[in-house]
């Protein structure tokens, strides 16, 4: 049966709708060369896992400089240690399971596949319509900060959502401050470099995905790297989420405790090439259902992005990237089906 666009609803599109899915569905049958194949990628021991304890202490220039290695050698690593609490984050990932798992007729007031819309649940990607696979998540997305902004358009539903993720928004705001002001002086930037509008913008972002009746021939996230500032994802304790190194994939071992951190691609750009950002995906699995909290922070639209200047004067480099707005950064990334590193190419030097 084949349903024209306007009546298929969320209802209908939403995987955490589905119950008893007995085979994977033909519009989620990756081709060939796309698929993750069924070789069991195992967590990597290799992983970096930065610990904050001693961080005000006389350790701070030894963990400054294992996150700036970690950044440059993978584009991403763990963090324990970081200051939330495991009740908070505990809470936090009930809220968000207790969301998806509502029922389909509450989730459908959040559907939308409009980028500009405040609170948005969607499937797949933005481009569900147009796309000739899906992929197996569904996403719910909005800003945080400055939270009393936005958390009027938050779900008020399961009971403590603006309660519980305003109190993690917060804290996930401080952590990923206090990362940025590692980073900065790590890098020999001013005192307060990423502070202002260079980290204006907040959003969390939760994916969610169902237990997969076929994860080799699908994904529940495409390979790719994160657009913004710098992101750190609460992964729970299911595995999912791979990294490319050295061109093979590697798993990301989910510790309950840690955040996982990935530079943005426009750290790549402030550190003219010295920091990466890790191209990763998320692979799905048949078991059980995965939900990662993702929280990302971004440049406000009109600031100005460019490699920084003590960066290029302390080794006389020359810029790699011409500046620009984080407003024309992201038409290019929306422009370019959501590939980010495509979208760097345009203002590739
Ligand atoms: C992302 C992302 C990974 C995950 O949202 O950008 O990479 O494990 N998420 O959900
Ligand atoms: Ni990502």
């Amino acid at each position: 049966m084949c349903l024209p666009m306007h009546a298929v609803s969320s209802m209908d599109v939403l995987t955490s709708n589905w119950s008893n899915i007995q085979s994977l569905p033909e519009s989620y049958v990756f081709p060939l060369e796309r698929r993750p194949g069924t070789n069991n990628i195992p967590a990597s021991k290799d992983i970096p896992i930065i610990n904050l304890e001693n961080i005000y202490g006389p350790e701070r220039p030894e963990i400054v400089q294992h996150i700036i290695k970690a950044s440059q050698d993978f584009g991403l690593f763990q963090v324990i240690n970081h200051g939330v609490s495991r009740d908070l984050m505990d809470q936090t990932m009930r809220i968000f399971q207790d969301f998806f798992a509502s029922p389909a007729e509450f989730k459908s007031r959040f559907y939308s596949n409009d980028l500009n819309s405040s609170c948005r649940l969607y499937t797949s990607t933005l481009n569900y319509k147009n796309e000739t696979v899906h992929y197996w998540r569904d996403n719910l997305t909005h800003r945080c900060h400055p939270l009393e902004d936005h958390i009027i358009h938050w779900p008020e539903n399961p009971s403590g959502y603006r309660n519980i993720i305003g109190k993690y928004s917060i804290e996930a705001r401080k952590f990923l401050l206090t990362m940025l002001e590692l980073i900065c002086e790590g890098m020999g930037l001013e005192t307060g470099y990423f502070g202002g509008e260079l980290s204006k913008t907040q959003l969390i972002s939760v994916n969610h995905h169902i237990p997969c009746p076929n994860p080799s021939l699908t994904l529940g996230m495409p390979e790719h790297c994160d657009p913004n500032l710098i992101s750190m994802l609460q992964q729970g304790n299911i595995s999912g989420l791979q990294a490319l190194k050295d061109g093979r994939w590697i798993g990301i071992e989910p510790l309950p405790n840690a955040f996982v951190v990935i530079p943005g691609l426009q750290l790549r750009v402030i550190s003219n090439g010295k920091l990466s950002s890790a191209v990763h995906r998320v692979v799905t699995n048949s078991k059980e259902s995965r939900t990662t909290i993702g929280t990302f922070v971004a440049p406000s639209s009109d600031i100005l992005i460019r490699p920084a200047d003590s960066v290029l004067k302390e080794s006389s480099l020359t810029p790699l990237y011409r500046g620009y707005t984080y407003k024309e950064f992201f038409s290019m990334f929306t422009g370019n089906n959501c590939e980010a590193e495509r979208a760097l190419e345009c203002f590739k030097l």
